[in-house]
């Protein structure tokens, strides 16, 4: 199945909202392979976010990523790219959806608790940024009672 790359934003982490992400997630039926807790630097946050670098928010998107702990995943799953994205709704909070990620959890766009990998070719490129191989795992999960076949 596809994987995604999912990070909880300093604020999402600080303001306790952990827990509460990775539920959402998790009950959806999606499988957790890989997670970790770490203080991104500025250079790794310019990195992550590098297509947005002619941006004039990008110095502060920078400062907000690297600014705390940050909880960086892994989630497998049937669609998971784009059904991630739908899970945490559009990106300025004041126009996501009620029950997103965002419409339920935050109000505005430079602090909107949490990333996603907006393309397959980006997922794999922030998984490789972010994870080892062997920091992802492998693992059965409840795949057979979520999926047809
Ligand atoms: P990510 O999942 O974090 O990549 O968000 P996104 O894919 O929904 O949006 P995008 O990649 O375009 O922007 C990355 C992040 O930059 C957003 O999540 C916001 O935190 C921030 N951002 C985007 N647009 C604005 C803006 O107009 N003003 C400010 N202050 N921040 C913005
Ligand atoms: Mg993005």
């Amino acid at each position: 199945f596809e994987r995604t790359f999912i990070a909880i934003k300093p604020d999402g982490v600080n303001r306790g909202l952990v827990g509460e992400i990775i539920c959402r997630f998790e009950r959806k039926g999606f499988k957790l392979v890989g997670i970790k807790i770490l203080h991104p630097t500025k250079a790794q946050a310019e990195e992550h976010y590098a297509d947005l670098s002619t941006k004039p928010f990008f110095a502060g998107l920078c400062n907000y990523f690297s600014s705390g702990a940050v909880v960086a995943m892994v989630w497998e799953g049937k669609g998971v790219v784009k059904t991630g994205r739908t899970l945490i709704g559009a990106t300025n909070p004041a126009e996501s959806t009620p029950g997103t990620i965002r419409g339920d959890l935050c109000i505005e766009v430079g602090r909107n608790i949490i990333h996603g990998s907006d393309s397959t070719d980006s997922a794999k490129a922030e998984i490789t940024l972010w994870f080892k191989d062997s920091e992802v795992a492998e693992y059965q999960g409840n795949q057979t009672w979520v999926y047809e076949k």
